[in-house]
């Protein structure tokens, strides 16, 4: 296969001037790569590709499987100041969501859906921008299945791209969303969550469903509040939930 990476380039540098857009055959994990140059001090933005990842992350210190060819694993890093961090993979989530395909949804807080199966994940990272800095180093990873992947070892089965987009390559993919991405963080830098909590609650996976908590919670999903908390009306009353250590699980 061969990657777009230059048209990838091309309609995202007007957005983020100094992108630079890099692909290596393999690495452990893109995510852990920007992590150890934002620590040696390269904060330039940068959309880095690989096809094969040895040792890929997902959260909660999950592994995250993928096979060259079969899936799409890139980290986008940048320099990122906005008031508030709150709802940052929901905006990156609904980006890419939107870039892809209508019938894509999202799972609170980090999790693309098709149906009821998963087909990729976003890690979000930061690091040290300097010491006297308010701002950070951001780490956006986004793992997306493109082919069928055994669904073994996995919480929740997996979806690919080609059940809604029948041909998209993971090239292609990438460059449907790498300029989404690299608009969501402009604009939610500027803006916040505020901006994308409508078109969010129009793929909520979650809304309305009974939900547990991995920490033991239950109630009904009633969506997320303009900071992108996941609303979760319980026994007990309503409560916020924007812890990112909590994961969550539809309990229908
Ligand atoms: C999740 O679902 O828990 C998040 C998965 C994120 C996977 C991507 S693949 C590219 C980047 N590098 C990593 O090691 N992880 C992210």
């Amino acid at each position: 296969m061969t990657w777009p990476l230059e048209a990838v380039w091309e309609q995202s540098v007007a957005l983020l001037p100094g992108l630079t857009a890099e692909l290596l055959p393999e690495i452990d994990s893109t995510n852990s790569e920007l992590m150890r140059r934002a620590r040696a001090g390269q904060l330039d933005p940068v959309v880095l590709v690989a096809e094969q990842q040895t040792a890929g992350r997902g959260r909660l210190g999950r592994p995250w499987q993928s096979e060259p060819g079969a899936s799409l694993t890139f980290s986008a890093g940048r320099v990122l100041e906005p008031r508030s961090w709150w709802g940052l993979s929901l905006a990156v989530g609904l980006a890419i969501a939107e870039a892809l395909h209508p019938s894509i949804r999202l799972k609170w807080p980090n999790d693309l859906w098709v149906g009821e199966a998963k087909l990729g994940g976003i890690l979000i990272e930061t690091a040290s921008a300097g010491p006297d800095s308010q701002a950070r180093y951001a780490i956006v990873g986004v793992g997306l299945n493109v082919l069928p992947r055994p669904a073994h070892g996995l919480s929740t089965p997996p979806a690919f791209l080609q059940q809604v987009c029948p041909g998209m390559d993971a090239g292609a993919a990438l460059l449907a969303v790498v300029p989404a991405l690299v608009g969501a963080l402009q604009r939610f830098e500027a803006e916040g969550f505020g901006p994308f909590h409508d078109a969010f609650a129009r793929r909520d996976v979650l809304a309305g469903r009974p939900v547990r908590l991995s920490d033991g919670t239950e109630g009904v999903a009633q969506g997320v509040d303009g900071q992108g908390a996941l609303l979760v009306h319980t026994a007990a009353g309503p409560v916020a939930v924007t812890s990112s250590e909590v994961s969550v699980r539809p309990a229908d």
